[in-house]
């Protein structure tokens, strides 16, 4: 653990900081787990005080989060807040922000700066400190971590890259995809590299299909500005989608170091096979939840997809010919991520089944949240007859093997993270334009003649039908083994 490190965050009025970044970096120091030194300076346009930023951020804790906290954790905790008040478009704020650190600088020469605002600020931010010499790493580190979405499209992509590489080297650079500081995403390489039993089945021999669903039941509730321009396939599929996939998909590497896992994740991203002009109709489906339109400050003629699916292959040895189902959007029937390794079916049947049979009934189903463990579902001789078999399932459930409280947010590791210099669970710069090129052919599609139509679907459904046809064309449905039953 580093000795001293501020941490300054910009937009500490916002939601993120509220919700996240403030209960974990408290549940951190509850932990012991903050270097001895630290101070934690939130940056926002709103005219608060030290006191205002204090009070704000623990009310947030106890109404936006389940944190029990002490009043007298919480004052400890408080004595490190300090706020300042500045414009990021003036230059005048990085001096004032400078001349803070250094008033402060007892012992911390090490600085996070965190960019939890919105993405038009992402550059302001970064030149403001480098031209004030805030990049420079003569006295300490300087770590910027930056939050999605890095970028909307390829170019913009690039061209925050280039930026960035003008003025800092790429290892102080933390791009944050908070899919990656779930633990249950980080277990997906531990049950395939740690164990040898799933190992030798992972590939395009054993495995039938793999589907990935992330299903959320909220609507945009407050953000219809930005996720009207977004979307869900920028919102989700850019990063903690194609981030999922790689990790199933992935080689193993030598050791677990952040480059080495970073290039076997660029090695996947490159072997998608890109959807065609032509083949964009029937490998992606793109929905909308009736009333999307009239969320604040959504468009009322809005063609913004809340919902897509998709169909990928992976041209190489492993994969070869194995679909990859990806699914995601919002106002489902269920709050569900979940990971589906569908086998094959048996060669030879040799068993009298029966008439409802699954065929392919070897699951192995990865539950990222909620419910949170792995299951896998195999056939089992139905007692007292003669031969007849039925799907039964093994479970494992974090909750019975670790207790209720043992997943840490996501934010905690990765906040961690970054003061430990470890960029593991963080996204390579080569990798965010990699997904951009696989991402935008298809938004641009999507505006096109070819585009598949969008499909309003009834909030508190699994989405439009045209997703159950994606798989159904090809003999396959969506499967759910995560759920209120585990
Ligand atoms: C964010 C998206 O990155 O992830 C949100 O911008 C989405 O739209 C959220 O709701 C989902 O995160 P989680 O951790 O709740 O699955």
């Amino acid at each position: 653990m580093s000795e001293s490190v501020n941490y300054i965050i910009f937009g500490a009025s916002g939601d993120l900081s509220r919700r996240k970044l403030i209960p974990s970096l408290f549940n951190l120091y509850r932990k012991n787990r903050l270097p001895q030194s630290f101070q934690i300076i939130g940056v926002a346009g709103r005219p608060w005080s030290n006191e205002d930023f204090r009070r704000v951020s623990h009310e947030s804790l106890l109404e936006l989060t389940s944190i029990q906290a002490s009043e007298s954790e919480w004052n400890e905790f408080a004595g490190h807040l300090r706020y300042f008040s500045g414009d990021f478009n003036q230059p005048a704020t990085y001096q004032m922000i400078k001349d803070a650190l250094a008033s402060l600088e007892t012992q911390a020469s090490n600085h996070i700066f965190y960019l939890a605002t919105p993405p038009e600020y992402f550059l302001e931010i970064i030149s403001g400190l480098a031209q004030t010499g805030q990049l420079e790493e003569t006295h300490g580190w300087r770590r910027v971590v930056i939050e999605k979405p890095f970028g909307n499209d390829l170019e913009s992509a690039r061209a925050l890259n280039e930026s960035i590489h003008k003025v800092m080297h790429e290892d102080q650079v933390y791009r944050i995809d908070h899919y990656l500081g779930k633990e249950t995403v980080q277990n997906i390489l531990v049950a395939r590299f740690a164990n040898t039993i799933f190992e030798p089945l992972w590939n395009r021999n054993y495995i039938d299909s793999v589907q990935i669903t992330v299903a959320e039941t909220v609507g945009v509730e407050t953000r219809g500005k930005y996720y009207d321009k977004a979307g869900v396939v920028r919102d989700m599929f850019q990063n903690h989608l194609l981030q999922l996939l790689t990790l199933v998909a992935m080689e193993p590497t030598s050791s677990y170091k952040a480059d080495a896992l970073r290039d076997e994740k660029m090695k996947v991203l490159s072997a998608i096979r890109p959807i065609s002009a032509g083949q964009v109709r029937a490998s992606t489906v793109r929905g909308q939840y009736r009333g999307y339109t009239e969320e604040p400050n959504v468009s009322p003629v809005s063609q913004t997809a809340t919902f897509a699916a998709m169909r990928f292959y992976i041209d190489n040895w492993r994969w070869q010919g194995v679909p990859f189902y990806l699914r995601s959007g919002k106002k489902i029937a269920q709050k569900s991520s979940e990971i589906i390794i569908q086998f094959k079916t048996v060669p030879h049947r040799i068993f009298p089944m029966q008439k409802d049979f699954n065929a392919s009934s070897n699951v192995l189903s990865l539950c990222l949240q909620p419910n949170e463990g792995i299951h896998l579902r195999f056939e089992a001789k139905v007692p007292g007859t003669l031969a007849e078999t039925r799907s039964v399932k093994m479970d494992f459930a974090y909750q019975d093997e670790f207790g209720s409280n043992s997943l840490p947010d996501a934010y905690e590791r990765l906040l961690l993270d970054v003061s430990a210099g470890d960029a593991s669970l963080f996204t390579r710069a080569d990798q965010t334009e990699l997904s951009w090129q696989l991402i935008d052919p298809i938004l641009q599609e999507w505006q096109g003649t070819y585009a598949p139509p969008l499909e309003v679907y009834e909030p508190g459904t699994w989405g439009p039908d045209a997703s159950v046809r994606l798989l159904g064309d090809d003999n396959c449905e969506w499967i759910q083994v995560c759920g209120d039953q585990c």
